[in-house]
């Protein structure tokens, strides 16, 4: 298994480019089993997940080609099998989002259910229920869940919880469904109004996308099309926090950074310079930090995919704050691994409560899940120290060439290739791997 060092103490200086989002990227070429034309999707970014939604819909009867600019063009004319099998979607819970499309347009899906995960339980139990309010008949059995449909049919659909992944499988199964769908109390998260747009291009009638109500008028077929996927708002994030608490000063290319205004307030809040144009953020760290308090929530509120990424920030902060996390109920394992390098944090339920000590000390940690790993190698820049990051293939899945990306604004950072390690530092390749 990879494992990342990184040396701490190097302000980080420079730009960066920002990728296409993992989370607009993963539903819009999903998208293209809506239709039997081929659909284009630029800037992917080169993830583990996209590849696991590549290797998906291939198992599926999609022919997929790549370009060397990383465009797919995805053609879903001769789609003969219509299951997400297990060993994917354990690896990739967003395999979910097959089972609106496919049951759209074959009358069948069968996806292994997802089970719980490093950050929660996260059920999808509304997903099933608004399939079912779409005329759709659902069973579990096997571990899967079995959707059969005739066509499906428009409804009225009030989203218990605002779910991303649960208004985007809706919203792209009601484009074929007959009549009017509504989605109330939708997620309004931008990379939902992506896939909106995408959709629309292929010749849907999709209104309301990035509102909490979506209103859809199924259209008897979709058509193929191009559709350039948004930056990743949450890499944007992950760098514009690296350079805060790193002392550095650094320029974000390529992001929307309306798309990222409550970070923005809390790193200006914290004492950082923030300056705004239309496709780019420059961030100068102030002398010394202030803690924030932050409370996560659906968009356009504080993300909860920036949550570990602040946690780390206050750590290293002037002062105590508190940070709650709403959306997910166990989201706070890198808090264990801060403690490890001298991180002083009380936890209680859903709130963690961060007293910002002078410096971080260099550990062995170990990664759990995708932002909690991005909050990892981030202590790791500005740790006394030599930082070894253990099951880094988390980081893998959502962040398109970290350690390239932050070594070009000089941190000191590299990858050791497990058999690398293994061979030649037994002791360290094992480092943090209890359990
Ligand atoms: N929920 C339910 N029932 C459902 C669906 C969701 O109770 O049927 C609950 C979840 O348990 C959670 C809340 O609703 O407590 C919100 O979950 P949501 O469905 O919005 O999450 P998701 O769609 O599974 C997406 C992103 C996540 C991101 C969340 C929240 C993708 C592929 N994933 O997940 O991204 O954290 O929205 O914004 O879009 C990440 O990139 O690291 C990541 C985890």
């Amino acid at each position: 298994m990879d494992k990342l060092i990184t040396t701490g103490g190097v302000p980080l200086q420079g730009e960066v480019r920002i990728s296409g989002a993992k989370n607009a990227a993963l539903p819009v070429m999903i998208c293209s089993l809506l239709t039997e034309e081929p659909l284009t999707i630029s800037n992917i970014p080169h993830l583990h997940d996209t590849t696991t939604t590549m290797e998906l819909l291939a198992q599926l009867g999609v022919k997929l080609q790549v370009d060397e600019k990383l465009a797919v063009e995805a053609d879903a004319s001769e789609v003969n099998n219509v299951v997400a099998p297990y060993e994917l979607v354990k690896t990739m819970r967003a395999s979910i989002l097959v089972l609106g499309p496919l049951l759209a347009r074959f009358g069948r899906a069968e996806v292994s259910m997802p089970g719980g995960c490093a950050i929660g339980s996260r059920p999808v139990n509304l997903h099933i229920k608004g399939l079912e309010a779409m005329g759709a008949k659902i069973s579990i059995r096997g571990g899967y869940i079995r959707a059969r449909a005739g066509r499906l049919h428009g409804a009225r659909i009030f989203m218990d919880m605002n779910s991303v992944t649960g208004t985007e499988n809706l919203m792209m199964a009601a484009t074929l469904a007959e009549g009017e769908s509504v989605i109330e109390n939708a997620a309004r998260e931008p990379e939902v109004v992506d896939v909106a747009d995408c959709l629309n291009a292929m010749g849907a009638d999709i209104r309301g996308a990035g509102s909490d109500e979506i209103t859809i008028r199924g259209v008897k077929r979709l058509g193929g099309g191009a559709h350039r996927v948004i930056p990743d708002r949450i890499e944007a994030g992950t760098f514009l926090v690296a350079a805060a608490v790193s002392g550095g000063e650094i320029t974000v290319k390529d992001v929307r950074p309306q798309q990222i205004d409550a970070v923005l307030e809390k790193l200006r809040e914290a004492g950082a310079a923030v300056e705004t144009g239309g496709d780019w953020v420059r961030i100068k760290a102030p002398k010394k930090l202030k803690s924030v308090n932050i409370r996560t929530a659906p968009y356009p509120a504080f993300p909860t995919d920036m949550q570990a990424q602040f946690v780390l920030l206050n750590s290293v902060a002037d002062g105590a704050a508190s940070v709650v996390e709403t959306v997910f109920e166990n989201r706070f394992m890198h808090i264990h691994e801060l403690r490890r390098m001298g991180a002083n944090i009380e936890l209680d339920g859903n709130t963690a409560v961060v007293r910002g000590v002078e410096r971080l000390r260099a550990a062995p940690v170990m990664a759990t899940d995708l932002r909690a790993s991005a909050c990892l190698v981030l202590a790791g820049l500005i740790a006394d120290g030599e930082t070894l990051i253990d099951r880094i293939y988390h980081i893998d899945r959502g962040y398109h060439c970290i350690e390239e990306k932050l070594a070009q604004m000089g941190a000191g950072i590299r990858r050791i290739p497990g058999n690398y390690l293994e061979r030649v530092m037994p002791a360290r390749a094992g480092a943090g791997a209890a359990g």
